[in-house]
């Protein structure tokens, strides 16, 4: 009785979310949702089903992984209007690969949700097709070829470091594990560089953007209203996926939209149709772009480590016009208690590549004091998701 009272009061309290997630497709509703699913099935399992299910995580990603690189979601994909389906005998012609094989690997991702099937013949479904599209083409086998080496390490190298936080890049899980960290590894490894970019590209799709939650307006008032002024720079913007989708909304500002990262990662890249300036440039240097109204960074400052995140900012502050240009920081701010598990995981993969953090926000206020800067405003839509943290030379 004890069990199942709170079982039965959680299962309609999910009832109700689910009706509310879809009236109102709020993604606050969407995460509670989904987080009320995650204490279900921690309610429901046994203690040693919970431990069952964690032993066995690992084959299930090196599953996935072999799954994509066959093509095999892609074939399903193809050939999702037959009735009957795929066959293991035709995705091994298809592929390649082994019968046998193919059924051991598809096992698993049946049971993972990731396609349908009945006795040996697969179908696909909307997760397959998901995984078919670059988030889960290129961004799959991207990061486990990217994390799971120095992961597999990152007891043993816990362990000889005598469990110490990892806080120099240079000297981060990955350098031990690997040789190189994130991004040397990526500059080395063009074809990996190519799945990374594009997985860095798709991997919000269809999720609201920093402008969607920040109040734009905050920013127009003062704005300087000539072409020939700088209103954004997107400073580590990848090859400008973010800052495309920012014009398609604020093409009529006046001011320029400037992209910047490694000049490896940017080489090619033509903004010209996009409206935008690229430039190479590393922000371990000082900002050659003086008084923009903005100074852009999403997903940066969690891949690096306090003393390089101070570097990055006080090259920025810089080039920073007192009382008129900020600083736009869009990462995880995690919550002091209960973090969702995907930041929390995230934590400790940035740990691993980089010895990079995912910061609450006490850590974010210290980190920007110690650059000079202090926080404006925060803005979030959901605590799954990345804030949008507002920064200014604190006035003296
Ligand atoms: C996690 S990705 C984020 C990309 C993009 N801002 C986004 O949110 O999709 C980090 C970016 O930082 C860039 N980067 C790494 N080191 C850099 C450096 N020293 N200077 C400029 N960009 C750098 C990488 O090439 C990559 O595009």
């Amino acid at each position: 009785m004890t069990i199942v009272t709170p079982l039965y009061s959680l299962v309609n309290r999910i009832s109700a979310m689910t009706m509310k997630e879809a009236s109102e497709s709020s993604p606050q509703a969407h995460f509670e949702l989904l987080q009320m699913i995650d204490q279900l099935r921690a309610a429901v399992e046994t203690p040693t089903e919970t431990v069952l299910r964690l032993i066995y995580q690992p084959p299930q990603n090196a599953a996935l992984r072999t799954v994509i690189e066959l093509g095999i979601f892609a074939v399903l994909v193809e050939k999702r209007h037959r009735e009957t389906g795929v066959s293991a005998t035709q995705l091994a012609e298809h592929t390649g690969a082994e019968p046998d094989l193919i059924i051991r690997l598809m096992r698993v991702m049946t049971s993972l949700e990731l396609c349908t099937s009945t006795s040996e013949v697969y179908f696909a479904n909307e997760k397959t097709v998901a995984l078919t599209q670059p988030i889960g083409r290129d961004g799959i086998p991207c990061i486990y070829d990217l994390t799971v080496p120095t992961l597999s390490k990152l007891p043993e190298y816990l362990r000889s470091h005598d469990y110490i936080n990892p806080q120099d890049y240079t000297r981060s899980p990955m350098q031990w594990a690997v040789g190189q960290s994130q991004f040397e590894w990526l500059a080395r490894n063009q074809q990996q560089q190519t799945l990374f970019n594009s997985y860095m590209a798709s991997r919000r799709e269809g999720r609201p953007m920093w402008f969607n939650t920040y109040p734009v307006e905050r920013l127009l008032g003062d704005a300087v209203p000539f072409e020939d002024t700088v209103f954004l720079v997107d400073v580590g913007g990848n090859q400008g996926h973010d800052l495309s989708k920012f014009r398609r909304e604020y093409g009529h500002l006046p001011g320029k939209l400037i992209l910047q990262d490694l000049p490896s990662v940017v080489e090619g890249v033509s903004g010209q149709d996009a409206g935008v300036e690229v430039m190479g440039y590393s922000f371990l240097e000082p900002q050659p772009v003086k008084g923009a109204r903005v100074y852009y960074f999403r997903a940066i400052f969690h891949d690096w480590p306090d003393h390089i995140c101070q570097q990055i900012l006080r090259n920025t502050v810089s080039a920073m016009a007192r009382d008129y240009s900020r600083i736009l920081i869009v990462d995880f701010v995690l919550s002091d208690t209960k973090t969702p598990l995907m930041q929390a995981s995230m934590d400790i993969q940035m740990m691993s590549i980089g010895a990079g953090v995912e910061r609450s926000e006490r850590q974010w206020r210290d980190l920007l004091r110690s650059a000079g800067l202090e926080i404006a405003g925060i803005w979030n839509q959901n605590p799954g998701m990345e804030s949008v943290i507002e920064a200014v030379p604190i006035m003296v």
